[in-house]
């Protein structure tokens, strides 16, 4: 596992491939099996492979979503706000990241684009964007999107001397 975490890095350059639809169940299936909190489950994924809403998510934002176009597959992580609405933020977020670590286990490149609490512009929020281009509806928060593609850039992977455990305290801070 650690050797998995230190090799996974963001990843916004994707090769021009599809992504065998076995892989994408996978991921899919580790978000569907992540915790939350009193086993609500209250997330939902949107997989995304046209091109056209793909280009269309990847301006949800001024910055920070370009690569979003040439990535072969988005998967926007959502929650049900009325299945669980005090903690969906943390249930999407672990579910997220769980994807994330499997598709990184499976050789593919990811990236996340956040959504929640970005701007679109001066007059909609990103969350309203991207609600409104997908028809996703009102009680749904959208926590990001994650652009997944077989890789076309190499980043160096994190090494012993990168983990800072200046930011472990034990018993008082
Ligand atoms: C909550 C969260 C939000 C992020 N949002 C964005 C984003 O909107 N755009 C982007 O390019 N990267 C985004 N990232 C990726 C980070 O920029 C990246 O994880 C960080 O630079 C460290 O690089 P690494 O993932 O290769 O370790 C996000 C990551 C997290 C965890």
């Amino acid at each position: 596992m650690i050797d998995l975490l230190k090799t996974r890095r963001s990843i916004r350059k994707y090769e021009d491939r599809d992504i065998e639809k076995e892989k994408i169940d996978n991921i899919l299936k580790a978000g569907l099996l992540a915790s939350s909190s009193k086993g609500r489950k209250p997330w939902e994924f949107l997989v995304i492979k046209d091109k056209e809403k793909l280009e269309k998510l990847s301006k949800s934002k001024p910055m920070g979503s370009f690569w979003l176009a040439n990535a072969p597959v988005g998967i926007v992580v959502m929650a049900n706000k009325e299945i669980t609405t005090d903690v969906w933020i943390e249930d999407t977020a672990i579910a997220a990241t769980l994807m994330q670590l499997e598709a990184h286990s499976l050789g593919l490149g990811l990236c996340w684009s956040q959504v929640r609490e970005r701007n679109y512009d001066d007059s909609l929020n990103s969350e309203e964007y991207v609600r409104k281009l997908l028809n996703i509806p009102e009680n749904y928060g959208v926590c990001c999107i994650i652009s997944i593609g077989y890789p076309n850039e190499a980043r160096p992977a994190y090494e012993e001397k990168d983990i800072d455990f200046t930011k472990v305290h034990y018993e008082e801070i």
